[in-house]
């Protein structure tokens, strides 16, 4: 890659140039990346996530020097870090909002591909970086939950590691060997703080790295899914492509602008959200001898939960609960497989028949739909709503290899379609 790109030989530069890519970097990844001209507001999310992953580890190590990992103190040491470290309210309302903010950009990070067909052929990788990626995400999120030490922690943590006891043989031993005891304890907040503050992100740090290696490689699609490189000038540059740098910068940088300012008013104003960032019970310090009578994971996690909930009826041998943990890891594995369940002719969602749209948009209802119910204690008009919503989520995808082949596809122009403003 380095040959392609004119580098500096004389001066500083050219004495770094000739020791380390600097100059070619730069131009193989900014000033002469080349990326689809036609971006769209969708497009904001990837730099937006990588802004929120940089927020999340630098507040992450003040966080860090002030709090405690022991049952003992977890709880006072944040209060501790709200009330008397010198701007740690702050710190710790940008983390807690951090860690919500990171999946409301993720979620329409891969919404944007689901629409754009992102994860088709060349992609396939990226999207596979991208799944680990939301995992990941997943795990940091539940393990750093524990650390506040408060009810919620404490109680959510002890229902999904419970979970794992539903497996059949191994199951009530390895809840144990999670826990490292028979129920949560310090020893629990001991391992969960350093899954949290290093194993997790160094793994995160990896996979996003390299989701923009396969990312470069291949070039970024975009609201058409037409290939620009498939169209290129004598010099080899695509015809509807723009150096990333200044152009994409630019807009990047405006998207920022507008994501501060969300972000700012949420950690000013309202850092709990009604009690969705920050649920009200964990301001209460964890009882091991109180259940609380609600217990409701963060929201980014709800939709899961739902799908976990949903099924209360044993069949072929194995018992409700098992399957609803079947069921919620499948919903997220199932994305691996979304290059190979999409077979339709075109990328775009542009040129997709009506029908599909309105599979999509049903789609992402029941996904809505179940983010909500698990927010709610379960009731039996909710139990049926969350059936049909899991039946929803899953047809989707299994069905996929079937639906994304039928109606009548709109024409994909030869050129990205764009009217400049
Ligand atoms: C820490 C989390 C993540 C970061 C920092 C990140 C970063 C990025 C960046 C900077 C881009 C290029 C800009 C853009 O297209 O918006 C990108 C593209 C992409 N990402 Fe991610 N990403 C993350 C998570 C995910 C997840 C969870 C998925 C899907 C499951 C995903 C799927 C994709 C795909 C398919 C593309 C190519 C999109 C296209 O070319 O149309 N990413 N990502």
């Amino acid at each position: 890659m380095a040959a392609e790109h004119k580098v500096e030989t004389k001066g500083l530069l050219g004495w770094i140039d000739a020791r380390f890519p600097l100059s070619a970097t730069y131009k193989a990844h900014l000033s002469e990346y080349y990326a689809p001209k036609n971006f769209n507001f969708w497009y904001f999310f990837g730099s937006l996530a990588l802004l929120v992953l940089v927020i999340q580890i630098v507040t992450g190590i003040f966080l860090v020097m002030h709090y405690k990992p022991d049952a003992a103190k977890a709880f006072q040491s944040v209060e501790y870090i709200m009330r008397d470290v010198p701007w740690g309210w702050l710190v710790r309302y940008m983390h807690s909002t951090g860690a919500s903010m990171f999946f409301v950009v993720v979620y329409m990070h891969m919404m944007r591909g689901l629409m754009y067909g992102s994860y088709r052929k060349p992609r396939e990788l990226i999207w596979i970086f991208g799944v680990a990626i939301f995992l990941c995400l997943m795990a940091e999120a539940f393990f750093g939950y524990l650390l506040p030490w408060g009810q919620m922690s404490y109680w959510g943590a002890q229902v999904i590691v419970n979970l794992f006891s539903a497996i059949p043989l191994v199951g009530p031993d390895l809840a144990i060997w999670i826990r490292g005891d028979y129920v949560v304890s310090d020893a629990t907040l001991n391992r969960f703080f350093s899954f949290h503050v290093i194993a997790i992100p160094l793994v995160l740090l990896g996979l996003v790295v390299a989701h923009l290696v396969a990312l470069h490689e291949v070039g970024s699609n975009n609201p058409d899914g037409v290939e620009i490189k498939a169209k290129k000038d004598a010099n080899g540059i695509p015809l509807d492509g723009i150096p990333f740098h200044p152009y994409y910068t630019v807009h990047d940088i405006m998207g920022v602008g507008v994501f501060l300012m969300v972000f700012s008013a949420i950690v000013f104003f309202a850092p709990e959200m009604g009690g969705y960032f920050l649920e009200h019970n964990n301001f209460i310090p964890a009882d091991p001898l109180k259940t609380p009578p609600h217990i409701a994971p963060v929201w980014y996690f709800t939709p899961f939960y739902s799908i976990l909930r949903a099924n209360t009826i044993p069949f072929f041998g194995v018992d409700a609960k098992l399957w609803g943990v079947i069921f919620m890891g499948g919903a997220v594995v199932i994305l691996f497989f979304l290059p190979w369940l999409d077979r339709s002719p075109v990328k775009s969602i542009r040129y997709r028949p009506g029908f599909h749209k309105i599979l999509y948009a049903v789609f992402v209802v029941a996904f809505l739909i179940l983010g909500y119910l698990g927010i709610q204690p379960p009731s039996p008009i909710r139990q049926v709503v969350s059936q049909i919503c899991t039946l929803i989520y899953f047809a989707f995808f299994l069905g996929m290899p079937w639906w994304s082949k039928m109606g009548t596809f709109k024409p994909v122009p030869e050129r990205v379609v764009f009217q400049a403003h």
